[in-house]
């Protein structure tokens, strides 16, 4: 498509009050089309709905409307077959399309444009295409949330250790892990479904910026492209980016969400932690040391979580001073999206195969969990439990803690003699209340990491699972 030649004035859709010729490098800074163009069905369908809407009212007859529909769907079928010939000089899309309808059935297809703008029709593109992606990723969220939930019935059983501050805290159970990421994909799914209901309105019939004076019908296009309503406002329509930036803001807290699943397969694998082994299909070796085996697709989607979060932030930025209602800079608005729906697709789609296929190395992250004092806590709570003030207990814990570091011992390898010496209170039932399973099946509280508890949540997640379905 490159052309460095200046655009003539006869060639361009809007050429009338002009004299001289585009600018080369004007003509390539100004043109979107090699971004746009990926919206080219939705642009078609809206000038179809468009086209269909004027015929009713009138404004076309029928016979103008069924031709132009004709030769849209002639340049649709080109699309499709990767034949249909792109023009730099064009611009975008959608002039790039009319153009195509007017060489094909004459100045006939010059009709389209009548009670229409540019404006409301990239707006509508737009829309139409992020209603369609964000489907896609709904779908690709519902996937990944029922991996975490089959990968959490297969572990069920195996016991970690939990961290704040990435300090041992207290033991888990790591399906209880694993269906944290199903609550925060969840809530990712359901951002986006909220979203739509603000998305899925029309802007069409807005046209430049307050309306048209031809009797069309806004309910009737709208309806016809599967829009909830019209837009109420036709500055307005036309002025907003806020559906984009709506997508964005949530498609960020979903990298982030994958990204901090990332970085703790990345830390799991790693040879000091070794909780967990990555299946070969979804790591890579190294060109000079034979022996690793390295996370690089988990690092990748922790690493392209940055360009999303970058992508809002310039959408933000364009639209941060802007009056109303249309300017070129929002010509900028797409290609973070389209950026922003590839890396979350596909990091989506990577995570969803990658999990079920990990290894878990359950006597290891068994052995880490009953170290460096998870069950602290427990001992403190069992001294309650004989009478103690928690405050108390916790002081008396502590001792003993550094008791054991300095013995280089853990709780519950002191004898009983040993406790006691710290507290009389302290009987041989401690050591029941010191083991591993104990301490998590004690945290049965509602939504906490005991077996039970776990089992629950499983359940509810499958029937919220099912429910979509
Ligand atoms: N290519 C333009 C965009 O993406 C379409 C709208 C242009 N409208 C205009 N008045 N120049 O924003």
């Amino acid at each position: 498509m490159a052309n460095n030649k200046p655009t003539k004035k006869e060639s361009r859709m809007w050429g009338g009050r002009f004299s001289e010729d585009t600018d080369a490098l004007v003509q390539a800074f100004n043109a979107s089309v090699e971004v746009d163009k990926i919206m080219a069905l939705e642009d078609i369908a809206g000038s179809i709905a468009h086209a269909t809407m004027l015929a009713e009212q009138g404004i076309l007859t029928n016979v103008e409307a069924e031709e132009i529909i004709a030769g849209l769907a002639d340049i649709r079928a080109d699309i499709l077959a990767g034949v249909f010939e792109w023009k730099l000089e064009l611009e975008d899309v959608h002039m790039n399309i009319e153009r195509a309808l007017t060489e094909r059935i004459g100045p006939l297809g010059g009709k389209l444009h009548t009670a229409r703008s540019r404006n409301d029709q990239v707006a509508t593109d737009f829309r139409l295409w992020l209603k369609k992606e964000s489907l896609e990723i709904i779908n690709l969220l519902a996937n990944l949330r029922a991996v975490f939930v089959s990968s959490a019935e297969t572990h069920l059983g195996v016991i970690m250790p939990g961290y704040t501050h990435l300090q041992v805290a207290q033991p888990l159970l790591f399906s209880h892990h694993l269906l944290a990421y199903y609550e925060m994909f969840s809530r990712d799914q359901e951002r986006l479904e909220d979203s739509l209901k603000r998305l899925n309105i029309s802007p069409l019939g807005a046209g430049a910026l307050a309306g048209t004076g031809f009797p069309i019908n806004r309910k009737r296009s709208a309806e016809l492209l599967g829009f909830d309503r019209p837009a109420d406002n036709s500055l307005d329509a036309v002025s907003d980016r806020d559906f984009a930036l709506e997508f964005l803001a949530a498609a960020s807290i979903s990298m982030m969400h994958l990204s901090r699943l990332s970085e703790e397969l990345i830390l799991w694998s790693s040879q000091e932690f070794g909780f967990i082994s990555l299946p070969d299909s979804h790591t890579t070796g190294s060109s000079i040391m034979p022996q690793k085996k390295n996370p690089d697709v988990a690092e990748l989607i922790r690493g392209k979580t940055g360009r999303v979060y970058g992508h809002l932030m310039a959408l933000l930025t364009v639209m941060k001073a802007l009056p109303l209602a249309y300017n070129k800079d929002m010509q900028e608005d797409k290609e973070g999206v389209i950026d922003s729906i590839r890396t979350l697709k596909i990091s989506l789609r990577l995570s969803s195969d990658m999990l079920p296929k990990i290894k878990v190395n359950a006597e290891r992250s068994k052995h880490a969990a009953g170290r460096a004092f998870s069950n602290a806590t427990d001992l403190a709570d069992y001294l309650v439990g004989k009478g103690l003030p928690f405050r108390e207990a916790h002081e008396v814990v502590g001792r003993l803690v550094a008791y054991c570091l300095a013995q280089d011992k853990d709780l519950q390898d002191l004898t009983l003699g040993e406790m006691q010496s710290v507290l009389k209170l302290i009987e041989a039932d401690v050591f029941e209340a010191l083991k591993l399973e104990t301490v998590v099946n004690a945290r049965n509280s509602y939504g906490g990491t005991a077996l039970e508890q776990v089992r629950i949540q499983i359940e509810r997640a499958k029937e919220a699972l099912d429910l979509q379905e």
